[in-house]
């Protein structure tokens, strides 16, 4: 072993660990105040991709020889600065600073979090994340979940236990039969995750049945009769309404009522996809946005959207947490002992991930320090600045709104007179 050690170089010196980190943390301070202040900066240095690829190529700013510090400096100055007031765009959020020093944190520790044995403290955090957010839903006792590394992810899983449960096989094991085709019932306005989805399981274009929007661009709940009737017609089994809370373009919210009671009428799964919009369930003032929750069969709540921890970080939440189990009906014997089946800390049993980061520990970092109150006025005052900014969108000839705002997305366009839907695509084309 000593021999092995001496021949190749020993990268673990605590003092330089400890030298580099302070650096970093004081870089990182600097930024961050700079960065919230406002200070004058390009929000989004944009650079030419080949250019940039150069730019950070191994050979560039001395190669191994480059300093620590200005090395994370370089990363910094051609990144997207997401803190800074001038940002306005993408998803992903400003983190919250606990959640990124106890990401830091977790990332030394390294538990990987696919089972208790490996990361223990993640799956006790999780375990209480789970309960805070199944009561906040509404739901009974037997609720349960699982994080997963985002919402594409986390959509994957419901929509696979969807699948399993609805089908009177076993679609697992055996696959899908010739003369089935399971189909799930999607928005228009569903993010291509959900769709795309239902093609990575396998099942393909006709499985997709899309239902159409309103002026608002919610779910027309009042057609999924017919068009339910319809795919079934064309030997397309439905099993499952996907809906969204909200949608992405336009931040609008499904009736989850409406379509609860549809899926209970015909026995099937109710998913909502509330990557997004799930944060309303901490508001008092926007949580009846999402009346009929505690029906739904699944959720998915990003934490990397309204609940600003750092990415990706992704909760799955069961209303019957033995359906989970099903999802994957795993045999992975160097992991999983027979005595352990369906038991809660072992997460990678209900996962598409087997080694995952602890997602567990960030979310309950997040909701322990910053806690629900914050998050209730975090929701209200983006959603009300949402209306606010609407409002001047309304006023203002050259702008055209989609529609008023559920959420804190706008959705709008530059519309002078004249400029009708061809010409903006044409000009849009053009770029
Ligand atoms: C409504 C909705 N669902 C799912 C996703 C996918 O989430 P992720 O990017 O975490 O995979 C997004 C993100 O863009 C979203 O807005």
């Amino acid at each position: 072993m000593n021999k092995i050690k001496s021949e190749i170089p020993y990268p673990f010196s605590p003092e330089e660990f400890r030298k580099d980190g302070h650096a970093l943390i004081d870089t990182l301070s600097d930024y961050l105040r700079d960065a919230l202040s406002g200070k004058e900066m390009p929000v989004l240095p944009w650079n030419d991709p080949d250019h940039l690829a150069e730019v950070f190529s191994f050979e560039s700013a001395g190669g191994e020889n480059e300093l620590f510090d200005s090395f994370i400096k370089r990363i910094i100055d051609n990144s997207i600065h997401i803190h800074h007031p001038h940002y306005i765009g993408h998803q992903v959020t400003s983190p919250l600073p606990a959640a990124v020093l106890v990401q830091f944190c977790t990332t030394l520790l390294n538990n990987g979090a696919a089972i208790y044995e490996m990361g223990p403290v993640n799956m006790a955090m999780e375990r209480n994340v789970i309960k805070r957010f199944g009561s906040l839903i509404g739901y009974k006792t037997q609720f349960d979940g699982i994080f997963t590394h985002g919402g594409t992810s986390g959509n994957l899983t419901a929509m696979l236990a969807a699948r399993q449960v609805k089908t009177d096989y076993n679609i697992w094991e055996d696959g899908v039969k010739e003369s089935d085709t399971p189909g799930y019932m999607i928005s228009e306005q569903s993010h291509y995750s959900v769709g795309r989805n239902v093609k990575i399981m396998g099942l393909g274009d006709k499985s997709i049945v899309r239902v159409p929007v309103d002026k608002h661009f919610r779910m027309r709940t009042d057609l999924l009769e017919e068009i339910k009737n319809v795919a079934e017609k064309k030997g397309i089994r439905i099993i499952s309404v996907v809906s969204s809370s909200c949608s992405t373009a336009t931040g609008s919210y499904d009736d989850l009522e409406a379509v609860a009671g549809f899926c209970e009428k015909y026995d099937l799964w109710m998913h909502v996809d509330g990557a997004h919009g799930m944060g309303v369930l901490f508001s008092e003032k926007y949580k009846d946005r999402v009346k009929g929750i505690e029906r739904a069969d699944s959720v998915v709540i990003d934490f990397h959207k309204m609940l600003l921890v750092p990415a990706l970080n992704t909760l799955v939440i069961f209303r019957n947490g033995e359906r989970s189990f099903e999802t994957f009906a795993q045999k992975a014997s160097y992991l999983f002992q027979k005595s352990q089946k369906n038991v809660w800390y072992n997460s990678a049993i209900r996962t598409i991930e087997c080694t995952k980061s602890a997602l567990g520990i960030i979310a309950y970092t997040a909701l322990k320090y910053y806690g629900g109150s914050y998050y209730g006025s975090y929701i209200d005052s983006r959603y009300d600045l949402a209306r606010v900014f609407s409002d001047m969108i309304k006023s203002d000839q050259l702008f055209e709104l989609a529609t008023d705002p559920e959420s804190n997305i706008v959705c709008f366009r530059y519309a002078p007179d004249g400029y009708n839907e061809t010409l903006l695509i044409k000009l849009m084309l053009q770029e």
